[in-house]
């Protein structure tokens, strides 16, 4: 069957191949779930994957099939499969296992290990396929009122995953009840973590590049959060206006930008870390006075990668309130789809060249 794959080390090697079907077979344990890929979305992570500057195939291979935000319907299931049946729709975990007592309690997302393994990223091949097949814990049922948010579930879970750490870190206050929040970026990542901070009642800026008004400021505005365009207004200049935010998420895959937000957020506050960033910028900070104001304050600095499936669970129940708070909002972040595999350079070129492209996601089959 068809796949996309990249040939790690190599930049902008990403092409067609073929890869041998999967089976319920591969599962002795009767508890396999055999997937029909019906689309699959793309990220900054591919981006940095075909340019070789991050992930790798899996041992033995010379290819790694990408794709980690998938989206599929049921095919077949084990004997022992209780969770999902065919028909159901559903998407995947992307970090599977090692051997640290995070993996084992099924926090994958929290391996203590240098070594991490993570389906279209690193050492595991994705979804990027006609068909898939995992193991009945990695298959999230996805609810068919959600069908039109599709490639969603995996970045929203990502970014429920971010929130829900900042929370539980925030346990050393005793009492946290955080009011206002900036979200650094409007890409999926930032406009989904925006989402979720409003389905808790806060209020969010969210601070992009862009002039309003534009498709992010419009989605932004229609979950009822702020839209600030650096262009006009300068974060320093919005946090004299506003006070400094309890929580700052950074989603803009800047590092730079990430460690600037350090200057921003107020006493007993955290600021998470989101983006990946595979490059090698280095900058300057102004550290002492950094340092000073995080001691001062009792401030706290998290980064947060992937999800388990908790996250997805979260994320999805909190896709499901949004959309009917926000009727038809969410649906506007899907922008560009990629009509089938064997346009896997459009969709490249979408991904590095279009500013325009929020979401690009390749329509592998109808269903
Ligand atoms: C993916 C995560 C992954 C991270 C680091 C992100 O793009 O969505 O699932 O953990 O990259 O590889
Ligand atoms: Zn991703």
């Amino acid at each position: 069957m068809k796949a996309v794959a990249v040939t790690p080390g190599t930049p902008n090697s990403v092409h067609l191949t073929e890869i041998e079907e999967p089976s319920l077979e591969q599962f002795p344990d009767g508890k396999g779930v055999l997937v029909k890929t019906l689309k699959v979305g793309v990220d900054a992570t591919d981006r940095e994957i075909n340019e070789a500057l991050y992930g790798n195939a899996p041992q033995g291979d010379d290819y790694l099939v990408i794709g980690h935000e998938s989206f599929g319907i049921v095919e077949a299931v084990g004997p022992n499969v209780r969770r999902v049946k065919p028909g159901d729709y559903v998407t995947a975990t992307v970090r599977r296992p090692g051997s640290s007592i995070y993996d084992v309690i099924g926090t994958n997302d929290m391996t203590s290990e240098e070594t991490y393994y993570e389906r279209g990223i690193n050492l595991r091949h994705g979804f990027m396929t006609e068909k898939f097949a995992d193991e009945e814990e990695y298959i999230v049922r996805v609810p068919e009122g959600l069908k039109h948010l599709h490639v969603l579930q995996e970045p929203m879970s990502c970014a429920a995953k971010a929130v829900q750490q900042a929370y539980e870190a925030q346990h050393r206050m005793k009492v946290w009840r955080p009011k206002l929040a900036y979200v650094l970026g409007s890409g999926q990542i930032g406009l989904l973590t925006t989402l979720i901070l409003r389905l808790r009642g806060l209020e969010v800026y969210t601070i992009a590049r862009g002039e309003a008004p534009n498709l992010k400021s419009e989605i932004v505005t229609g979950m009822e959060a702020t839209y600030v365009s650096t262009r006009e207004k300068t974060v320093e200049e919005l946090a004299a206006q506003t006070g400094k935010p309890d929580l700052i998420v950074d989603a803009t895959g800047s590092s730079k930008l990430a460690f600037d937000a350090m200057q921003y957020v107020g006493h007993n506050g955290v600021v998470v870390w989101t983006s990946i960033t595979g490059g090698d910028e280095n900058i300057e900070i102004p550290s002492d006075s950094v340092n000073l104001n995080w001691v001062l304050g009792n401030k706290l600095l998290l980064g947060s990668v992937n999800a388990n499936r908790t996250h997805f669970e979260s994320g999805i129940r909190d896709l499901a309130l949004g959309d009917m708070m926000f009727p038809g909002v969410l649906d506007k972040i899907l922008t560009h789809p990629v009509d089938g595999m064997d346009h896997y350079d459009e969709m490249m070129r979408l991904l590095v060249e279009d500013k325009d492209a929020l979401k690009v996601f390749v329509n592998i089959a109808e269903g």
